[in-house]
């Protein structure tokens, strides 16, 4: 997608959402799903099944976890530069049980299965995510997010997400840039590039 194409994306949408504003509010669950249906489908794709890797996949996310960031992008308290480009605008326009309905809407997708990468490098993320890096003090992933990557309430799904964009994730986390989330900036610093790297191949497998 050129630059130029995701502004006029934006634009529309922004257009789109300020004509609906007043029937965004006090959404229900079926809302939630026409408004994903409409507007967040020209990035994260149909069921939340993007295909581009610059867009995240909500398919299968936790309600939880994705209530908790379209808040943070709404608060701006998550700020890095393309959920400032992308999400801060959208998230500006959603009440409390819009975010509710469309959180709601994503965890009852089913998750597409992920797509698989270079044999060894994706053995060695394994073993990142199962059992962490006791030299370098990194913990087992699985603790939090999951055996399955899975996910569980605030600890999102891992498993599936684009590799480019959990390589990104981290690498916001080590820089501090996505600074809302300090248990994750700790974890990032103490992953090496290459650990980052077969992790990410592993868990875009999943
Ligand atoms: C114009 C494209 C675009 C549209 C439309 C859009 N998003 Fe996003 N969204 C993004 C991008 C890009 C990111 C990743 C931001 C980043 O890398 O920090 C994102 C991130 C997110 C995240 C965080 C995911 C994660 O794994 O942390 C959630 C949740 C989200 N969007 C929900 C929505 C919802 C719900 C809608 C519809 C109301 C929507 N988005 C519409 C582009 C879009
Ligand atoms: C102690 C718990 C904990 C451990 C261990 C942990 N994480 Fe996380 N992780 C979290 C939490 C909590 C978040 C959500 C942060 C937020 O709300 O923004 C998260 C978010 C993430 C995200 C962003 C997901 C998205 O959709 O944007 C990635 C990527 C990630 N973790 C990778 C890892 C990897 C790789 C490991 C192992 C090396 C790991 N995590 C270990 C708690 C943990």
């Amino acid at each position: 997608m050129t630059k130029f194409f995701v502004a006029r994306v934006l634009r529309n949408i922004l257009l789109a959402l300020s004509a609906a504003a007043l029937t965004i509010l006090s959404a229900t669950a079926a809302d939630g799903a026409k408004l994903a249906a409409q507007l967040c489908v020209a990035c994260h794709g149909v069921h939340g099944h993007s295909e581009s890797p610059m867009f995240p996949r909500l398919d299968g996310q936790t309600s939880e976890y994705i209530q908790a960031q379209l808040k943070g992008f709404r608060e701006h308290a998550r700020g890095e530069t393309d959920a400032r480009a992308y999400m801060w605008g959208i998230a500006s326009q959603l009440d409390d049980d819009t975010v509710r309905a469309l959180g709601d809407y994503y965890a009852s997708q089913t998750a597409a299965p992920g797509r698989t990468g270079d044999a060894g490098l994706v053995a060695r993320g394994r073993v990142v995510f199962e059992q962490g890096v006791p030299d370098n003090g990194v913990p087992a992933c699985a603790t939090c997010h999951g055996a399955q990557a899975q996910g569980n309430g605030a600890f999102p799904r891992l498993a599936g997400q684009h590799e480019p964009y959990l390589l990104r994730q981290i690498e916001l986390f080590r820089s501090g840039a996505r600074g809302n989330a300090p248990v994750m900036s700790a974890v990032a610093h103490q992953l090496n590039a290459e650990q980052a790297q077969a992790v990410a191949a592993y868990l875009q497998s999943r």
